[in-house]
């Protein structure tokens, strides 16, 4: 029993030192040490022994388990380290003179209908302005005319942060700011036109139809003599750019506090042309960007004169323009991180620039 115990440390060292991971190792903590493992085996040989050699076989047993509990952490050690030292290896040997196949990576689908709608609203005059994720509710409520009681502030809707801020619940939150950084534009007779994409978040249980994080894209114009007619024309014209046809836009009332009147503009069926298909729910038309003339109180809180200036403002679902444009039927997909299904969605109108093909 004597030898049969001594010899366990020594095949303990020779599997330990072929063991290649972590993993292996456990498996031999478990074979040598565990309830049914080989010293378990010893303790029970203990009660077959002479008495007087009980005593310094126990101590035996006792220092074999003591050496095997040891080698195992020093064994781990140099796995763990050798593990470090490979990817450090592997990182280094990264060849950064390897030609790249630069098409293989494409753009995300919200991205490429983003900077489509961009461009266009470029060509008409408008500055794109970015915003941030983290705002408050000064910006995203009080300043937009949402009075205190209004269920968009209640905990079921809006992400608070621990800080007394909040994720922007809608891209209207950066009206304020934008306004005012150009206010100084209608004092030198100048219009306001600006556009402002954003990624928006709300307390929202998701399904094919909902997500909490989405995107919006919203734009206005505020000058002196703005009309309800512009608005028209602008949706109508961007729309017409976006689809590459010509579009029929209507106007249905719609309330929201920070415009007045506020409308939801529908576009007519670009499929079915009116007559009503399952696209649209055989009703002809398909609610697309609510709107409306900005709300006096709002131009007043961003330092503008009302009596003086109006403006026109809308949000434009960007995550729902892009499942529209390629004919998405799951809002899952966008936030899914699937290179594999994203990477469906590019051949719209995106081309690898010139430059980028050369480097
Ligand atoms: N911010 C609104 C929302 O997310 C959408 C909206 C409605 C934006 C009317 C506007 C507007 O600019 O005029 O629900």
């Amino acid at each position: 029993m004597i030898e049969k115990t001594a010899n366990l440390s020594n095949l303990f060292k020779e599997k330990a030192a072929a063991a290649a991971s972590s993993a292996e190792l456990e498996q031999l903590r478990i074979e040598f040490l565990g309830k049914k493992g080989y010293v378990a085996e010893l303790m029970n040989d203990l009660r077959n022994i002479p008495n007087e050699q009980k005593k310094e076989a126990g101590q035996l047993i006792n220092e074999v388990k003591k050496f095997i509990e040891s080698e195992i952490q020093n064994r781990n050690r140099e796995i763990l380290k050798a593990e470090e030292l490979r990817l450090v290896e592997q990182a280094e040997s990264y060849d950064e003179s390897m030609p790249v196949d630069i098409n293989s990576g494409s753009y995300h689908p919200i991205t490429l209908v983003q900077r489509e709608v961009e461009e266009i609203f470029k060509t008409m005059g408008f500055a794109v302005e970015d915003y941030y994720e983290i705002t408050d509710d000064y910006n995203c409520f009080e300043a937009l005319n949402i009075p205190k009681h209004h269920p968009a502030r209640d905990m079921q809707d809006t992400y608070y942060l621990s800080t007394g801020q909040l994720l922007k619940t809608h891209t209207s939150a950066a009206q304020n700011t934008i306004l005012r950084k150009y206010a100084k534009n209608l004092e030198q007779g100048n219009p306001i036109r600006a556009i402002f994409p954003g990624r928006c978040f709300r307390n929202e249980k998701i399904d094919a139809c909902h997500e909490n994080t989405f995107f919006q894209m919203e734009g206005i114009m505020v000058d002196k003599d703005i009309s309800i007619s512009n608005l028209i024309y602008f949706m109508k014209t961007m729309l017409s750019e976006v689809f590459q046809q010509d579009i029929t836009v209507r106007l249905r009332p719609g309330f929201f506090p920070f415009v007045e009147p506020g409308f939801e503009l529908d576009i007519q069926c670009t499929i079915c042309k009116g007559k009503g298909c399952p696209s649209c729910k055989d009703s002809g038309w398909l609610e697309l960007c609510p709107c409306g003339m900005i709300h006096p109180n709002v131009l007043t809180a961003a330092g503008i004169d009302p009596e003086k200036y109006i403006g026109f403002a809308f949000g434009l679902g960007m995550t729902r323009l892009a499942m529209m444009t390629y004919g998405v039927k799951d809002i899952r997909v966008f936030n899914s991180g699937s290179l594999k299904a994203l990477s469906q969605f590019t051949e719209k109108s995106f081309t690898v620039p010139e430059e980028s093909k050369e480097a």
